[in-house]
């Protein structure tokens, strides 16, 4: 398995942010994980790469238990998972192609290797034309795309990708979302994607996991976690897709 979430409890003073939540990902699999707002998702995505340390409960990417890492280990981890957020978090005085070299020099790579790995991942999201350009001159779908290219570009074993549509015109979602379906189907990195687009989890997702309250509460294949409906959750999202 990737990534295994095993009983993960948060919370922050008295308020109970996971209670105990169980979830894996398997390599190049695609979860979709949702839930109403406040239920603990943004707090488990940076538990998985240890933005957030939690009381009890383990995370094990590729077998090794994430909250016992050291600071060498947590660097060596976040590099092999990307993370892209809501807000693009893009540096406004470097052109697009320098957003996503960054990382990677950062990292260590070397120039020409960088440029060949930045300009393949601007391709993926269809950006190609556009490296020169810098975020200001670029539309909300394109700087997530960016911001979805910067992630790839470090080549991650697994993506965690929060609510990355949530902050776009409704006509922009499209685009993102074109762009996730294509990186699912390749298969090339497992992706964890917190997201409330029901029709993208019917039709991209291998599996949908919901959560309520800072639990999982159901989860499987989306077309049977929405017929089903066993759930609070799973019957208001079924009701979007009828809608
Ligand atoms: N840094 C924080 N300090 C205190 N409470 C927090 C913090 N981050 C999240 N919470 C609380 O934890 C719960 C889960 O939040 P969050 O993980 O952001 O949910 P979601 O992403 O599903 O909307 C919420 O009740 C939220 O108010
Ligand atoms: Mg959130």
């Amino acid at each position: 398995m990737l990534l295994h979430v095993d009983g993960v409890h948060k919370r922050y003073g008295r308020r109970v942010a996971l209670a105990g939540v169980s979830l894996t990902v398997a390599p190049g699999e695609t979860v979709a994980l949702m839930g109403p707002s406040g239920c603990g998702k943004s707090t488990l995505l940076r538990c998985i790469n240890r933005l957030t340390r939690w009381d009890a409960g383990e995370i094990y990417f590729d077998s090794a238990p994430v909250g016992a890492m050291g600071p060498d280990e947590v660097r060596r981890l976040r590099r092999q998972i990307g993370f892209v957020f809501q807000h693009f978090h893009l540096i406004e005085r470097l052109t697009v192609l320098d957003n996503v070299l960054l990382g990677l020099v950062l990292g260590g790579v070397p120039k020409e290797e960088a440029l060949e790995r930045a300009r393949a991942a601007l391709a993926r999201v269809h950006l190609a034309g556009e490296e020169r350009l810098y975020p200001a001159q670029l539309s909300g779908g394109q700087r997530q795309r960016v911001a979805i290219a910067r992630a790839l570009a470090l080549e991650p074993r697994l993506m965690l990708l929060d609510e990355p549509t949530a902050a776009l015109d409704p006509i922009l979602v499209g685009e993102v979302l074109d762009v996730m379906e294509e990186l699912a189907r390749t298969r090339s990195t497992g992706m964890l994607v917190v997201t409330h687009e029901v029709r993208f989890a019917m039709r991209v997702a291998d599996r949908v996991v919901l959560m309520d309250a800072g639990t999982v509460v159901d989860e499987g294949p989306p077309e049977e976690v929405f017929r089903r409906c066993r759930s609070r959750i799973a019957q208001s999202y079924a009701r979007l897709l009828v809608s």
